[in-house]
């Protein structure tokens, strides 16, 4: 839809956005009501959260050439509050990566493996959907923190990714129909954490091969979409191993951004942490751009750039 965008009123200060974030939850907010945050609205625009440059201000806060981040609807141009907006300083970071590593997906990695899983060196940690935005974060997180890590991943391309950021084992699971028994090849003593990003086969993998009190962190179960729910069929593992499942929603630990922020910026900038990011062009773009999450075709953070 083309609207013509009016001057900002009192107040409201005018975004041109530059690069929006594509991520696997907006598909489940086209289900009814089976989301942790509400369903999208039909006619309206999908939301999400975008790096954009400010234009115009009403507002003291705020000047022309100011980066911001937003949580509106997917957009090119718009007049909003000042309030709806976060001022982004990029200290020389490239600004989509507040899209990604030093953002949401970066900040999921960091919750899931240093609070939730509180991961320890020595320890043995595996990462599914390894090269994702999320994935590719908590290998290397997990690799700093002096875990041995075994990340799985589809196809050679991601393979090879995943060895260039030093993951000590790599498993394309598209070429491994027993993913249980490459697994225990990978790790003949067990995992100590596992990083679930997909359910389904990995999360039994997992569960067949995790050691006593192991941790499972339950971060998404992409490869669950628009599939009846299958429940992992050996669940009773978890009883005899006295393993500990926990899932969680990065929202409940935002107090920790600005932390992790300024912590993921010095490991980037000191080459510890490498990115990776696939890219697709202009706001039409968007919809393929969301759908190729699904179809495993991004390495790294997936992203609409728009100007
Ligand atoms: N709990 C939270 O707060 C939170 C926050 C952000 C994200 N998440 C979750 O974290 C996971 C990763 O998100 P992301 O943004 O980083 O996406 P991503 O990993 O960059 O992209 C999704 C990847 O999932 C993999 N995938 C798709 N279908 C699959 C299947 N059937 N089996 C195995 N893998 C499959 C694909 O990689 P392959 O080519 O390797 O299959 C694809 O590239 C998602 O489950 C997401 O919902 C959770």
């Amino acid at each position: 839809v083309e609207i013509d965008v009016p001057p900002p009123a009192k107040g409201q200060v005018q975004v041109r956005n530059l690069w929006m974030s594509v991520d696997p939850y907006m598909r489940n907010r086209m289900n009814k009501g089976a989301s942790y945050v509400p369903p999208f609205q039909l006619g309206q625009p999908l939301q999400g959260g975008a790096v954009g440059e400010v234009i115009v201000s009403e507002d003291s806060d705020f000047r022309p050439g100011d980066l911001v981040m937003s949580m509106l609807g997917w957009r090119e141009l718009f007049n909003v509050g000042a309030g709806a907006l976060q001022k982004i300083d990029p200290d020389g970071l490239p600004p989509q990566l507040f899209l990604g590593l030093a953002g949401m997906p970066g900040l999921t990695a960091y919750i899931g493996l240093c609070r939730i899983a509180r991961a320890k060196a020595q320890e043995t940690v595996f990462v599914s959907a390894a090269a994702g935005a999320v994935g590719s974060a908590a290998c290397q997180i997990a690799l700093i923190n002096g875990c041995k890590v075994i990340g799985s991943a589809g196809g050679s391309t991601k393979i090879e990714f995943l060895r260039e950021i030093g993951v000590d084992q790599t498993i394309d699971y598209k070429a491994s129909p027993d993913l249980a028994a490459v697994l225990a090849r990978a790790a003949p003593s067990g995992i100590d954490i596992y990083f679930d990003n997909v359910g389904g086969p990995h999360l039994e993998a997992a569960l067949a091969n995790s050691r006593p009190f192991g941790r499972i962190v339950l971060c998404g179960s992409i490869s669950q979409t628009d599939r009846p729910a299958r429940g992992p069929s050996n669940i009773g593992i978890a009883v005899s191993k006295r393993l500990t499942l926990q899932g969680f929603i990065v929202s409940d630990h935002l107090r920790e951004m600005a932390g992790f922020v300024a912590e993921m910026g010095d490991w980037i900038k000191s080459g510890r942490i490498k990115w990776r990011e696939t890219v697709d062009r202009g706001i039409e773009s968007a919809p393929a751009a969301l759908l190729k999450l699904f179809a495993g075709e991004n390495v790294g953070k997936m992203l609409v750039k728009l100007a």
